[in-house]
Order: C-alpha cells, then structure tokens, then sequence
C-alpha cells in the first residue's frame, strides 16, 4: 500500500513516503541521512503521548538514539516564545550542522520545528513525520516554514525544503473527527484546484475515507501530495503557479483573523468555507456555472463539514470589516489583493482583476444567511 512522490527541485529534492507503519520503519529511512546514530525530535504534547515511543522504538531498531521536546499542543505554540525555547534546546542537545532536526506533529509542529532547522547553526537538515491529515497532505511539503507574529499569521520564516517526508496514514486513526475533517478541507482544495476527477472520486470515496479505510487514505494523501510537489517544483518560492494553492485561502484568513485565530475555528476548516465563498464569488463574477457552488457545497456538507459562516460559532464583523482584514494577506501586492477563483471545478487561476464589491456582496449575502 505504500506510495512515494518525488518532489523535484535539483538539489534540494526530496521523496515523500506515504502509507501505513513508517514510523515502525522510521530508522530505516532516516538512517542514510545521518552523519551519526542520534536524532532531535520536536512534536507536541498530544502527539508525544499518542506516538512518540512508537517513533523511539521505530528509530532504535535502526540503532538510532532519539532525544526529544515535547511543546504544548495548538497554534499558540506557533510564536517566538515556544520558537526560542525550541532553537535553545536544539542548541543544548549540541545538534551539529551535519545532524537532523525531525518534526513530528502536525502543522503548527512542522512549521516551527523546520523554521528552527532553517535558522539553527544557519541551516541544518531536517525530516518531516506529519501526524495530522493536514500536515500529511499540505504543510510537510513543499518548504514554506515559520512561526506567527502578533502583526498577523506566518509573517515570520523561511523557505526550507525537508530532506525527507514520512506520512505515516496509520497515526490518522487517533485524530479529532473534528483535526481529520479540518485536513480534509485541504485535499478537497486539491481537487477543486486543478483535479475535477480528484474531486468526482472525493465525492464517491469521501465518506469511507473518513470511515477509515486505509488504501482509501493512502490514494487521497498521495493526489494530494503529488499535486502539490508538481506546483512547487514549477514554483519553488510563489512568484506565480504555487498561488493556485491558497484557493480559499483570502477568505479563509480574513474569517480566521476575525475569529482569533482560536478554537472557533480551525484553519483547515476556513480553506473549506473558503474554498465555497470562491467558487460563489467566480459564479457571481459569470467565471463558471451555478451549479459549481452548489456541487462544492453539498460535497462539504454531505462529509458533516463546515461550510458557510453561519457554522461558526459566535458573532462575525461586517462584510466590509472582512474585506479589510484582507488586506493583511500576505497576497497582497501593492495593496492590491489577488484571489484564486475558478472557470470549473478543477480550473483555478489567479487574479487581481475582482471588483471589491463583488466581494463585499458575496460576503453580505453569507452574513445575512447567518
Ligand atoms: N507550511 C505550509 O505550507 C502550511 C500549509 C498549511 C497549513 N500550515 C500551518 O499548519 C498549521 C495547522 O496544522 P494542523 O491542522 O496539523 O494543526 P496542529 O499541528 O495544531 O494539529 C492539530 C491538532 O491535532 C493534534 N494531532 C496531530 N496529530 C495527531 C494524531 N496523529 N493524533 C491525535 N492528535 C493529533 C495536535 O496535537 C493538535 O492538537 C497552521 O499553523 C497552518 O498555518 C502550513
């Protein structure tokens, strides 16, 4: 059942290996990286209790020796307190400029972990064991590395490839519905991209997916994955293509930050109401058929997901003050803000060229729904 994609990008490629018991086999992977018998893992508290000796154990077979760190688990780990305290335990553990630095948890995990690879000693190696369905199909590839900042998300870090991805599909079965589901919005986002049949085969494959059934985890992560290594390797550092990946993204942030970035909402939920607002707003705009929004809707909704603001929960700002807290994108290019909308379902393009009021009514229009 196991499935590799290549991600090719000269010297800093990299294989992503994807299916059931890669940890139990983690040592065998990673072994050939190593300048020496010993590693330093960064995860989360939940992960570590859930997975963590399984990776010990996986690693030792392979004779490698493994020290650890374990932070709280959630976004506000994702900051310079929990940074610093990574980068000076790394330190502490005298991790060399030859050594690997392995990021095992989810998003929030992979982010810091691989931007404190980025920065330790000026650059050391390190390997992504994504535990979330999130992580396994969007945040572990692809190099975009970093931590937040009180001015806003991810405004501080680096482009730092891994020398190795291990999607374990097993360690799925011990997520939230509620993290699996949130992950699922970024591989629905895959198929409305760039992959109508991705997204036909979501729409039959979908429920049992969430079921558990292994080899159907196995097929999504891995379209998901290959989708993104083709975007990244034609777009390493998003001076174009890789933007096709934020489809949802605009709303999703601004929905995000006017949210708190708390537990109201979690990312990978926002991509999916986003991903509906995009397609609705491409409707409105004539860029594709009515229909598209609805089929996008029922698919999210027919997998128990949110999929209109009226799903969080709690008070909402103004369709206007959204449209501001877009302006912080970090798509905005001379304050002019850049959406991904759509000509179908897998057809997805960039543009510049929305009338702002296009927007505020899409948005008014889902408030008043509320
Ligand atoms: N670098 C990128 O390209 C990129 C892309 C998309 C998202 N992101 C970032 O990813 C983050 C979100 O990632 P996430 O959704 O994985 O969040 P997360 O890392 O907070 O994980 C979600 C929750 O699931 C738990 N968890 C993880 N694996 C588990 C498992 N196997 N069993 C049980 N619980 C488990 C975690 O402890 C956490 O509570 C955000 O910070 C976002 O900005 C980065």
């Amino acid at each position: 059942m196991q499935q590799v994609v290549h991600v090719d990008l000269g010297e800093r490629s990299y294989d992503v290996q994807i299916g059931p018991g890669l940890i139990d086999q983690a040592g065998d992977w990673i072994a050939p990286l190593l300048a020496r018998p010993r590693v330093a893992v960064l995860t989360d508290e939940t992960v570590a209790e859930l997975h963590l000796e399984a990776l010990r154990a996986g690693l030792a077979k392979a004779g490698i020796d493994m020290v650890s760190l374990a932070l709280p688990a959630g976004e506000s780990t994702k900051g310079w307190p929990q940074f610093t305290r990574a980068v000076e335990w790394l330190l502490e553990q005298k991790i060399e400029r030859n050594d690997i630095v392995v990021a095992f948890g989810g998003g929030v995990i992979g982010d810091l972990a691989g931007f404190a690879a980025a920065v330790l000693r000026r650059g050391v190696r390190f390997v992504q064991i994504p535990t979330s369905l999130l992580a396994q199909v969007d945040s572990s590839v692809g190099g975009k590395t970093g931590i937040n900042s009180l001015a806003g998300k991810n405004l501080i870090g680096a482009f730092h490839q891994p020398s190795l991805v291990l999607a374990d599909t097993a360690v799925l079965g011990t997520l939230t519905a509620r993290d699996f589901l949130a992950g699922y919005g970024e591989v629905v986002k895959y198929g409305l991209l760039g992959d109508a049949d991705f997204f036909d085969w979501l729409e039959q494959q979908g429920p049992v997916l969430a079921a558990g059934d292994m080899a159907a985890r196995v097929e999504a992560v891995t379209r998901s994955v290959q989708m993104k290594a083709d975007i990244v390797s034609r777009d390493e550092t998003e001076q174009g293509d890789r933007a096709l990946l934020n489809l949802g993204h605009t709303f999703c942030h601004a929905i995000e930050a006017a949210t708190g970035y708390s537990d109201r909402l979690l990312h990978g939920e926002g991509v999916a109401i986003g991903c509906a607002l995009a397609f609705e707003l491409s409707s409105r705009l004539g860029l594709c058929s009515q229909e598209d929004p609805s089929r996008v809707r029922a698919h999210l909704k027919a997998m128990g997901m949110k999929t209109d603001l009226a799903d969080i929960p709690g008070e909402l700002p103004s369709a206007q003050a959204l449209v501001d807290l877009m302006g912080q994108d970090k798509k905005v290019v001379d304050g002019q803000l850049r959406f991904i909308l759509a000509r179908g379902i897998g057809e997805a393009f960039v543009t510049a060229d929305v009338p702002p009021p296009a927007v505020v009514e899409v948005l008014e229009d889902a408030l008043t729904t509320v």
